[in-house]
């Protein structure tokens, strides 16, 4: 079919190799979304759904937002694609300065990718070549945590901790990663917010830095608060330790910020929220409100200047770098997001809105088929109790969700849950309470 005439509905679902999906659940019974407006999509039964997980935690902005369209639009009217090596356009050196506004401490110096799995493998390397720009060669461990997501490219997936994921590729990961334990511990159930418990977890780090040598290690990466595994908030106190512990042996602290960057949690960057400054911290998703692919490490400057220094002029610094870093339409993007972002003071919508959201989640509590509820900001996870074999039960309560016109993602057993920001309570009520009605329908079957 010519592109002229395409429909919303293909003719054929077999050549498209879905990512993170059952392929063959899905096209002997496809779900496929037709439009998106503002806290809403269509499915194509003509069934409107809310979105209760701003898509993948990208649009809390809302959907098909006309200042980003008309940006988009003009960006491609002026200028295209300019080639990012050795030249540039001045989008994405104004970009990158709105963005440095909001980062925490001298985190100043931004460097673009296309996405977030980009933005943490380029985290990594930043912190390699660093380490050799100061003449520490030798720093070449990765340090990550268990139920961590950094995305699925090599880097990402050998720091990572979601078993599925790393299972198949064992042979192929990166070598010197070491992992610390995860937070998740059993007490932490029902608890909104941060628990009390579990700052010594931190300690793990300071026991890898003695086994393995704290003078071979070069990072440790953590998302603040750990979204794919469904929000597992950090216990009070735990990032400051992993702050504190990095300082003591020269180790570089990554926030793996794609998910909690840019409001989720109701300030700019969790980095602020908890009050625990990193040395890099990258972001994607809802830097350009999901529409157009991009990714950035925002990363201290003493590290943007030792790498600078170690190169005569002249020199390309720093060998890394993508076809579509700082790509125009993903820049005109992202400067719209940012004008909306001040025009509408959303973090501090957030933090207004978080509790009316978070006593809606946790009142799903009494749901027989409900395990744990985690939650902070505008995140939250529902665990539900396992059937049979892992991942069934947040399957079968996602379809029955669907069903009932609330969209979401589920990992594993978990229901991922992250309204918008532009949501009202009125949302947030119909998000409640169609969950309700979604997991009390996926019970009676
Ligand atoms: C914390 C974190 N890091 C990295 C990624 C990977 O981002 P992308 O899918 O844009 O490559 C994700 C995606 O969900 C994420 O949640």
């Amino acid at each position: 079919m010519s592109s002229e005439n395409r429909t919303s509905i293909p003719n054929s679902l077999q050549e498209h190799w879905m990512p993170f999906t059952s392929n063959k659940d899905f096209k002997d019974n496809p779900r496929l979304i037709t439009e998106a407006k503002g806290v809403y999509l269509k499915n194509h039964h003509g069934k409107t759904q809310i979105d209760a997980s701003s898509g993948l935690f990208c649009n809390p902005l809302g959907h098909g937002r006309k200042e980003i369209i008309n940006a988009i639009s003009k960006q491609l009217e002026q200028l295209d694609y300019a080639q990012p090596f050795q030249q540039g356009f001045g989008g994405s050196f104004e970009l990158a300065t709105r963005i440095s506004k909001h980062t925490p401490g001298n985190l100043n110096r931004i460097f673009f990718s296309t996405g977030g799995s980009d933005a943490v493998e380029t985290a990594i390397k930043i912190s390699i070549a660093y380490h050799k720009a100061k003449g520490q060669g030798e720093r070449f461990r990765i340090v990550g945590r268990e139920r961590a997501y950094h995305g699925m490219h090599i880097g990402g997936t050998s720091v990572g901790g979601m078993i599925n994921n790393v299972k198949t590729f064992a042979s192929i990961l990166m070598p010197g990663v070491v992992h610390m334990r995860h937070t998740h511990l059993p007490e932490h159930k029902f608890v909104k917010g941060q628990p009390e418990t579990g700052l010594e977890l931190a300690n793990d780090l300071e026991r890898i830095a003695s086994n393995f040598g704290s003078e071979n290690i070069a990072a440790c990466i953590v998302e603040p608060i750990a979204g794919s595994t469904g929000t597992l908030v950090p216990p009070k106190g735990y990032l400051k330790r992993l702050r504190e512990i990095c300082d003591k042996h020269g180790i570089l602290l990554i926030f793996d910020e794609v998910i909690t960057g840019w409001g989720r949690t109701g300030s700019p960057f969790a980095a602020q929220e908890f009050g625990v400054i990193p040395d890099m911290i990258t972001m994607a998703k809802a830097t350009t409100n999901g529409i157009v692919p991009m990714g950035a490490v925002a990363a201290k400057e003493e590290i943007y200047d030792s790498i600078m220094d170690a190169s005569p002029k002249g020199a390309v610094e720093l060998f890394h770098g993508y076809t579509y870093s700082g790509l125009p339409i993903a820049v005109a993007a992202g400067l719209a997001v940012q004008d909306i972002f001040e025009k509408e003071n959303l973090f501090k919508k957030v933090k207004e809105m978080s509790p009316y959201f978070l006593d809606g989640l946790f009142s799903l509590k009494d749901l027989e088929a409900v395990g744990n509820i985690r939650g902070y900001g505008m995140m939250g996870g529902i665990d539900m109790k396992l059937k049979e074999k892992p991942g069934k039960a947040g399957f079968e309560c996602f379809k029955a969700c669907y069903d009932v016109g609330v969209n979401f993602k589920a990992t594993g057993d978990c229901l991922i849950i992250a309204p918008q920001f532009i949501c009202e309570k009125k949302h947030i009520d119909e998000i409640i309470e169609k969950l309700r009605t979604g997991i009390s329908n996926y019970m009676k079957k």
